[in-house]
């Protein structure tokens, strides 16, 4: 099998041959240079998907050089370290040709043979045509190659059994490139294969089992394996389904981090950071539209006023304190947010929906949006976690779950413990 960069460094070298030698007519020389042209054409490409993949955000240490790996993923089975996939002979994909990375991005295969954890997302990938798989490895290719070696795993017993994962396979992989659905629009179908396949919204957004796996690809949120975030619903409009949005509001969101309703954090404004700020206006929208098709309806029965109880209004009296003090100059008085700036807390779903998790994580550690060339100098939240305790922390944030029309559960200083942990 032919490899397609093994054909373009073909064209590259008939052309430094032939012009040396001075074989070439003009016309030949010019059908050379397309191909040439051609070739760098699919390392653009390849570059741009790699983005909307952000191969580099896994495949990349702090400070590291870029697709060299050794990056550490924690997850409830261990933890995984990212391969170098430079194109360095001895420790990276130097020898691998096309087939052999189309192996691993679509059959979760390794050039040995080995099957690959699903700490490596080709779960999703295996979405994604041979065309672009091509041209991400065209692309990889072109990489200057890095010289580091890959540290082992360090997988939990009995997780580290070849026999367990091809069984794990057969339970929760499902193989194939993405079938468009001839009755949706091309947006639609372009914004479906990139929600599902190489933007892998599924690898956090997806309800796991204890095994890690998901059948569906429903997208119905859940906490993220291995780190202190949930995930929410992308189809539930109590959490982050977008049906009700307008697709400029939704895009602007995905690419730029921070819209009128809502503001990325965590893991959420790392991929906008890292992928999604860098896709075309074109692949932006067509997400948004493939999302918003995606809600459910809300439930339109207007809610029954609640009496709260003597004890929880007292509760939620000592957070609006906390809230007055430490909160109200950047969120409002109402909890309205500055557009753009600060967040809105009223009516926000990051705040009111059932797992408080995020809302207390933003609390005690306090957090920026992404920087983009949407929103370049994103302002921040300070952490509180060493400025008001936890019992303090529990009353404010159960404040803002059920002030100025919000509804949402109470939550506890055990609740905020509970969500400390530094992963992200
Ligand atoms: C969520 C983190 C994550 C992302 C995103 C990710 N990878 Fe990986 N990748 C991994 C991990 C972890 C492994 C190691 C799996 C194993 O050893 O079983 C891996 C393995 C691989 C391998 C196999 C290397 C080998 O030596 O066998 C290739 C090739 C690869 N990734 C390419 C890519 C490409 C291309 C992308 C983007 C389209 C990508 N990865 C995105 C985590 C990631
Ligand atoms: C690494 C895990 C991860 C991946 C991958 C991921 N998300 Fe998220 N997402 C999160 C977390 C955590 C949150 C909650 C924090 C927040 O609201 O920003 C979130 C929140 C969101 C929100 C709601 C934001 C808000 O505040 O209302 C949307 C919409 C969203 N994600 C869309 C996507 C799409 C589309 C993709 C794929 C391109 C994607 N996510 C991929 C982790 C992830
Ligand atoms: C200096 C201004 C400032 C102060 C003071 C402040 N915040 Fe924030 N808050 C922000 C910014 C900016 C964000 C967006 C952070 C991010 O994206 O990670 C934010 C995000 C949040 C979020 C997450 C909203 C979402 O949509 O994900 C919550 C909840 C929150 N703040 C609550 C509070 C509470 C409670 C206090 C007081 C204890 C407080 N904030 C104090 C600026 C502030």
């Amino acid at each position: 099998m032919r490899n397609s960069s093994g054909a373009g460094l073909m064209s590259k070298w008939l052309i430094i041959v032939c012009v040396a030698g001075g074989l070439l007519s003009p016309m030949q020389t010019a059908l050379a240079q397309a191909l040439a042209d051609s070739d760098a054409e699919q390392i653009q490409r390849g570059e741009y998907l790699a983005r909307a993949g952000n191969c580099m955000g896994c495949h990349t240490t702090r400070g590291g050089e870029p697709y060299a790996g050794g990056r550490k993923l924690n997850t409830p089975f261990g933890q995984f370290v990212t391969p170098n996939i430079t194109p360095d002979n001895e420790t990276g994909i130097g020898r691998w040709n096309s087939e052999d990375f189309w192996q691993a991005l679509h059959y979760g295969k390794s050039k040995d043979g080995r099957y690959l954890y699903p700490a490596f997302p080709y779960t999703e990938y295996t979405k994604v045509t041979r065309p672009d798989a091509d041209a991400i490895f065209a692309y990889l290719r072109s990489l200057p190659p890095v010289v580091q070696a890959n540290p082992p795993h360090k997988i939990n017993s009995p997780y580290d059994n070849q026999a367990l994962l091809f069984l794990w396979r057969t339970r929760y992989f499902n193989e194939g490139v993405y079938q468009p659905d001839k009755s949706k629009s091309d947006e639609w179908n372009r914004g479906n294969y990139l929600v599902q396949g190489l933007g892998h919204c599924n690898a956090c957004h997806t309800p796991r089992n204890v095994w890690g796996g998901s059948r569906d690809d429903k997208m119905s949120g859940g906490k993220i394996m291995g780190t202190y975030w949930y995930a929410p619903s992308l189809v539930s409009p109590l959490e982050a389904g977008v049906s009700e949005w307008s697709i400029e509001d939704i895009a602007k969101l995905l690419s730029t981090g921070i819209n009128g309703h809502a503001v990325t954090s965590g893991p959420m404004a790392t991929i906008v950071r890292q992928s999604l700020q860098y896709l075309s206006d074109y692949d932006i929208r067509s997400m948004a539209v493939y999302l918003q098709s995606l809600g459910e309806k809300r439930d339109s029965t207007p809610r029954k006023a609640r009496k709260m109880p003597e004890q929880v209004r007292q509760y939620i009296a000592l957070g609006q304190e906390v809230y007055e003090k430490h909160c109200q100059d950047c969120h409002g008085k109402s909890g309205e947010g500055v557009p753009g700036i600060y967040p809105p807390l009223a009516g926000n779903r990051s705040v009111t929906m059932i797992s408080p998790l995020n809302a207390i994580r933003s609390v005690l550690y306090g957090g920026y949006p992404p920087a983009t060339a949407g929103n370049p100098r994103p302002y921040g939240m300070p952490p509180y976690q060493h400025f008001i305790r936890d019992p303090e922390i529990a009353q404010v944030v159960s404040y803002i779950r059920n002030a100025w029309g919000n509804y949402g559960s109470l939550v506890s200083p055990e609740d905020v413990d509970n969500s400390r942990g530094s992963e992200f």
